[in-house]
């Protein structure tokens, strides 16, 4: 109790001086430093072993020498004060996963749990800054295994069983349980935020753990996990090797992009660059074939123009059956850096290797239909998080705001509608049924989670954030629809100039709920909000 008390004084505190003129806040902040130095020794958490528990006063460079290098930056600045802990939690007798709690002096009553990334194995720090810094008491934990690669799976099933459901799970439960050791009183609503992988793991937890969240945010899902890395690996066999006949070079794919354009762009009434709804564009490349005088650099030969034709073509099974459906046009420049490169993706190749065949020598040059079936038949600890039924996230109220970039150039956003239309099929209920726990947004102008060309700032992460307004804040609106019961109809993204907040704001738009599609009214400024229109 006497902890939630604190949080209350500095509460009532806002814009008093800083701690060192101020007597009382000094005093407050000495009795969270301390509760902070003594919270590991007192922490009950089943299979756990604490590491650490440290105080970090906000502005802090934090330096994290214990991340894995394949993680990334090893610092994080710690925007407000915490108190830090971290530990081992054991999953079984050969698994486990480190996870850490930032746990905000201002401590709104609110956990949050952040999810991680392709195959990774590393603490998602900048979201632990981003949910500690909005006052939320935030978890995250390391999926199971250290580093980006899939090579701790191979042998051992319960790290992939970490990586599929359980780490998320185990987080969220020591993660409750310190939160309320520490402040002295339970959490009030409990929320979880992730993209990609993150989105997946967002997902499994609608799916199999419904009493985890009151609130999910789903960005970019990676669900029919199997299948997609599936797809992501079927692009080598399609382009063959840099310098085949049938390989596009990345210096091509600009000029695809252009004829894209040229094709789709006045879909939604205005030609700026941006598909609203890149699921209307039936785009072939066949436009772009050389001629007898035509200039090589801005133009495809036969063979190019069938691996272009190929690549915005769904992926089939060997009976027909959808394994995955294209890539959505709009994000080709980006993808040609990341799956069109002639080279196996490193995610496929371990996922196969690691945690399908466990066999180190299976090469990804080779991928082929048996190993598209089979990876969706092995689906290693049901991975493949796509179960149609969420009537028990439905019964408990919890919310769930599903998001996906349309100019994602790693998990193709067409994918998204497909697991909604899913859920509506499976739970026979329609659009305006599901909105009443479900909504899901297509977000224009966006690559994979973040950046891209259009309006993709909507507040999904802490570099991501133009206001913590509902409407423009994807994790507030979602905070809104739990306790306030406002539920979004849009969420309003925001384009920078240069893609850089110093820069300031070049425009706002609303992203439209899906089914619904964004469309240009025909007149006024295109930059400005109400010049769109959400329509069918
Ligand atoms: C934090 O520290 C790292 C390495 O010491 C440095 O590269 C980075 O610029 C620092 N960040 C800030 C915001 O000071
Ligand atoms: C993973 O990294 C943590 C530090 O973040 C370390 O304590 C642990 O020993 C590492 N685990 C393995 C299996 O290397
Ligand atoms: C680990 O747990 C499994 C059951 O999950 C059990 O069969 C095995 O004997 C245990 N191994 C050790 C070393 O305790
Ligand atoms: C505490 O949180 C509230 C909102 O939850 C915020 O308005 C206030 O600025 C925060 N105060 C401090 C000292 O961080
Ligand atoms: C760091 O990650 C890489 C790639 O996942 C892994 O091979 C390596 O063992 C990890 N190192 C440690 C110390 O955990
Ligand atoms: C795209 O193809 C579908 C199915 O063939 C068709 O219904 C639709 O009108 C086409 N869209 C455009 C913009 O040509
Ligand atoms: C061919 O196209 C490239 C790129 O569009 C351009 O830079 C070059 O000048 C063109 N060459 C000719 C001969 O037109
Ligand atoms: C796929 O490749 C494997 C191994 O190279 C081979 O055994 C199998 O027959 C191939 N399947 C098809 C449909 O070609
Ligand atoms: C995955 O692919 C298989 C074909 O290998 C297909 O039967 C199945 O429906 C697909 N599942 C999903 C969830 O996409
Ligand atoms: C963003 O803009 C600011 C101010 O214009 C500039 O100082 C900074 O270098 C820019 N950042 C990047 C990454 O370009």
């Amino acid at each position: 109790m006497m902890f939630t008390k604190w949080a209350q004084l500095l509460l009532l505190q806002v814009g008093a001086s800083s701690a060192g003129k101020d007597p009382q806040k000094h005093k407050d902040i000495d009795g969270f430093e301390k509760q902070c130095a003594s919270i590991a020794s007192k922490l009950e958490v089943e299979s756990a072993t604490v590491y650490f528990s440290q105080f970090v006063p906000a502005g802090t460079n934090l330096s994290l020498p214990e991340n894995n290098v394949t993680c990334g930056e090893p610092f994080q600045v710690v925007p407000v004060d915490i108190c830090r802990v971290a530990l081992y939690v054991a999953t079984s007798n050969r698994s486990g996963i480190n996870m850490e709690t930032w746990l905000p002096s201002n401590w709104t009553g609110r956990f949050l749990s952040s999810g991680n990334g392709g195959l990774n194995g590393c603490v998602s720090y900048p979201d632990l800054a981003y949910g500690s810094s909005l006052g939320f008491a935030s978890a995250g934990a390391n999926n199971g295994h250290n580093g980006t690669s899939g090579g701790a799976f191979y042998n051992n099933a319960d790290v992939v069983a970490d990586f599929a459901y359980r780490a998320v799970h185990t987080g969220v439960v020591a993660g409750k349980k310190i939160t309320e050791q520490f402040y002295g009183s339970p959490h009030k609503k409990s929320y979880y935020l992730g993209c990609s992988t993150g989105g997946r793991q967002g997902f499994k937890s609608a799916q199999d753990f419904p009493d985890d969240f009151d609130g999910i945010i789903s960005g970019a899902p990676a669900i029919s996990f199997n299948n997609l890395t599936s797809w992501s690996g079927s692009f080598v066999p399609i382009t063959g090797p840099p310098g085949s006949p049938t390989f596009v070079p990345t210096q091509l794919w600009p000029v695809v992009h252009e004829d894209i354009m040229k094709q789709c762009d006045l879909l939604d009434g205005f030609a700026d660059g941006i598909l609203e709804d890149a699921s209307i564009c039936n785009y072939t490349a066949n436009n772009l074939l050389c001629g007898i005088n035509s200039n090589s650099s801005s133009c495809l030969t036969q063979e190019q123009v069938n691996t272009v034709n190929k690549i915005f073509s769904p992926l089939l099974a060997s009976d027909g059956s959808l394994v995955y459906p294209r890539m959505q046009p709009g994000s080709e420049i980006v993808a040609s850096f990341v799956i069109y490169t002639g080279v196996p993706f490193p995610y496929t190749e371990d996922w196969f290797r690691y945690a399908i065949y466990n066999d180190p020598s299976w090469d990804a040059n080779k991928i082929n239909t048996t190993d598209f079936e089979n990876a969706a038949r092995i689906n290693p600890s049901d991975i493949q998080t796509w179960k149609g039924d969420l009537s028990a996230v439905q019964a408990r109220g919890s919310k769930i705001l599903h998001w996906h970039g349309q100019m994602d150039g790693i998990i193709s956003s067409e994918n998204s509608p497909r697991y909604y239309e899913h859920v509506s099929q499976t739970m026979s209920l329609a659009p305006e049924e599901l909105d009443d726990f479900y909504r899901y947004f297509r977000v224009s102008g966006t690559g994979h989670c973040s950046g891209g060309d259009g309006a993709s700032s909507i507040g999904q992460n802490i570099d991501s954030v133009e206001s913590l307004d509902p409407k423009e804040n994807i994790l507030m609106a979602l905070v809104d629809w739990v306790e306030n019961g406002v539920a979004p109809d849009t969420v309003i993204g925001t384009k920078w100039v240069n893609n850089n907040k110093s820069d300031g704001v070049e425009y706002k738009r609303a992203h439209c709920k899906y089914p619904l599609r964004n469309q240009y009214k025909g007149q006024g400024d295109p930059k400005d909000i109400a010049s769109w229109e959400c329509v069918e």
